[in-house]
């Protein structure tokens, strides 16, 4: 009797045990292709769409910005790819659920986020492979590495997406199950002939970095030891080293049953900059006397003297919230005193910036003003070069700088907020004169993390 049980338990889930967590669905009907009209525009502006070709998209999870009451829920959404195909002054939009073994696991079994408690039975079930891994979404980043691309999430391993560029559809391949490779980085070090990435382990507080081919068969390892939880979303590869930073980030018992994500920095514990050596693997730390979480690094200088690191850089972090503030400063390494001084600017200490974009010797980060990512602000080192502000709308993630006849343009998603999403844009914006003109989607678009332009 009990074998008749298991083998009904294994069903047809991809080898996955059936388990009945909730009611099937499907996202089919989620998904939309539509033609965007471009006839109001001027004939310049036509003129401009004529010259673009590819596809500008954002990858994000599938989670309303307006409901997420923290961060742990804004990361754990399901990875949804947004798209504007641009062909011969057509454009089209698409998006498209990345197929994530998890998702095809609840499209048929009910959805496992329900069933928080029961995670650390999932983990154990996952590591067995009777489960996928309920921890991969598919959500953060999007990049081209070799010939292909693929969608990334720092809990999981890359799986390929196609872009077919004739029928203006996104679909999703393999998932990427190659030796020695459990995690993959959502911000991996991409070079013509290899490609650099990090895995994490919360238990031994370890961190890995990883050499690669472009089709991601891992050719090095080297491994660290962490003091703090390393949670680690981002990482720097210079010519000679890997740098991290260890922040003191903790798991809090204490706060399990009052906070939903009892993970927090904290603030007057010391920050240490990991820099390990590619080669040898010796590390060397540099100190923050004070807590400090990176989510992104923008910009790197080193030489034999000094490393300067610039970054939106957070004071105070906490996973049970999304009120964060990110204060964009610049942290200089010196190599001969060991000393770690940290720059700021007043006007930037006011602001609430991340995902830098490089552009020229600048960076565009996008602002935050009362929930609201309302524009970009563009910086050369600390000093700010313009500002880019929208009245009443919301900036759906990363935008991307693509170049027309020599000249750089600003290609992002908005809402308008008086319509309460009703009404979506995606935006072109010339980057000498900063004017820019709409085109209105018939699609209510979702909040993205980082941004994409495939040609
Ligand atoms: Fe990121």
């Amino acid at each position: 009797m009990k074998y008749y049980y298991l083998l009904f338990l294994l069903g047809s889930v991809t080898g996955f045990l059936k388990l009945p967590l909730g009611s099937p669905f499907s996202l089919k009907n989620s998904e939309y292709k539509h033609k965007i009209s471009t006839d109001h525009l001027s004939e310049s502006d036509k003129a401009i769409v004529q010259e673009i070709s590819g596809v500008y998209g954002l990858i994000g999870p599938d989670s309303d910005i307006y409901d997420v009451e923290n961060l742990y829920q804004l990361f754990t959404g399901n990875g949804i790819i947004q798209g504007c195909f641009f062909d011969k002054g057509e454009v089209t939009f698409v998006n498209h659920y990345v197929r994530t073994e998890k998702l095809l696991y609840e499209e048929q079994c009910g959805p496992v986020l329900k069933h928080k408690y029961l995670y650390p039975l999932f983990f154990l079930l996952n590591h067995f492979q009777w489960l996928p891994n309920v921890m991969g979404f598919a959500n953060t980043a999007l990049v081209k590495m070799g010939n292909k691309r693929y969608a990334l999430y720092e809990r999981d391993v890359p799986y390929e997406i196609f872009f077919d560029f004739d029928n203006k559809s996104i679909t999703t391949g393999q998932k990427q199950h190659n030796h020695g490779l459990k995690f993959f980085s959502a911000h991996p070090a991409i070079y013509h002939d290899r490609v650099e990435t990090i895995q994490y382990n919360v238990f031994r507080k370890t961190v890995s970095f990883l050499q690669l081919t472009t089709d991601l068969v891992v050719k090095n390892t080297i491994e660290t030891q962490m003091t703090y939880l390393p949670v680690i979303h981002d990482f720097i590869s210079t010519r000679y080293n890997y740098i991290v930073f260890d922040s003191p980030l903790a798991f809090r018992f204490s706060d399990i049953f009052v906070k939903k994500i009892p993970i927090s920095l904290m603030e007057n514990k010391p920050t240490f900059i990991r820099i390990v050596n590619k080669f040898t693997g010796r590390v060397r730390t540099f100190e923050i006397p004070k807590g400090v979480y990176v989510f992104h690094f923008a910009q790197v200088y080193e030489d034999e003297h000094v490393i300067r690191i610039l970054a939106p850089c957070y004071d105070v972090l906490d996973f049970s919230t999304v009120d964060i503030l990110g204060k964009f400063r610049m942290l200089v390494l010196d190599k001969v005193s060991g000393i770690v001084s940290i720059k700021k600017h007043d006007r930037l200490e006011n602001l609430n910036l991340d995902f830098p974009v490089r552009y020229e010797d600048m960076i565009i980060l996008r602002n935050i003003d009362d929930r609201v990512c309302n524009g970009f602000v563009i910086c050369r080192d600390l000093e700010i070069v313009h500002e880019i502000v929208f009245f009443r709308r919301f900036v759906c993630g990363e935008p991307r700088v693509i170049y027309l006849k020599g000249s750089p343009y600003l290609i992002f998603f908005t809402f308008n907020l008086h319509s309460i999403r009703e009404q979506s844009n995606i935006v072109v914006l010339n980057l000498r004169d900063f004017t820019h003109f709409d085109l209105p989607l018939d699609f209510a678009i979702q909040y993205g993390f980082h941004s994409f332009f495939f040609t």
